[in-house]
């Protein structure tokens, strides 16, 4: 009984110093609030972005002709993907010539400026 109880305590103490709950906090993550700014991120604005507008022939899954003739170095389904395009890629999207079919909102142009001037903030 002393020996399995001793067990427990040590595998419940192996799981909170792993931090095992996912219950780690990504700094990059805490939006201020209060001062009227809140940082565009890419987990909260800008990868939703490229996935409705971009993904659908800038990706890694697509090949071939799949791509629409979107150019094989260019993949923006990943955080490093967009990371290593933006320098194309962002010009583009300022431009309204990304999507080929006609650009994205206005609103999300500035969104995606704003991130890039973040320094790409995860
Ligand atoms: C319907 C397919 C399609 C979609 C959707 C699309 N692209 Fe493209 N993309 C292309 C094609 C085709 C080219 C090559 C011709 C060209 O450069 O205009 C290209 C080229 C590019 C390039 C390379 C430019 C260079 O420097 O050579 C970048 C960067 C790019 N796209 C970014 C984007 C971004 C950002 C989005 C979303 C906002 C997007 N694309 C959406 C088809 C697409």
């Amino acid at each position: 009984m002393g020996k399995s109880f001793l067990i427990f305590c040590f595998c419940a103490a192996g799981v909170a110093v792993l931090g095992g709950c996912g219950s780690k906090i990504d700094p990059s993550q805490i939006v201020p609030t209060g001062g009227g700014t809140e940082q565009v991120t890419y987990a909260g604005t800008a990868k939703e972005i490229f996935d409705l507008n971009c993904i659908f022939c800038h990706s890694t899954h697509k090949t071939g002709n799949y791509r629409n003739g979107a150019p094989p170095d260019v993949n923006l389904d990943t955080y490093e993907g967009i990371a290593a395009a933006i320098s194309r890629a962002n010009p583009r999207i300022q431009a309204g010539t990304m999507p080929p079919t006609g650009g994205i909102p206005l609103e999300d142009r500035a969104l995606i400026q704003q991130w890039v001037d973040a320094g790409l903030p995860r």
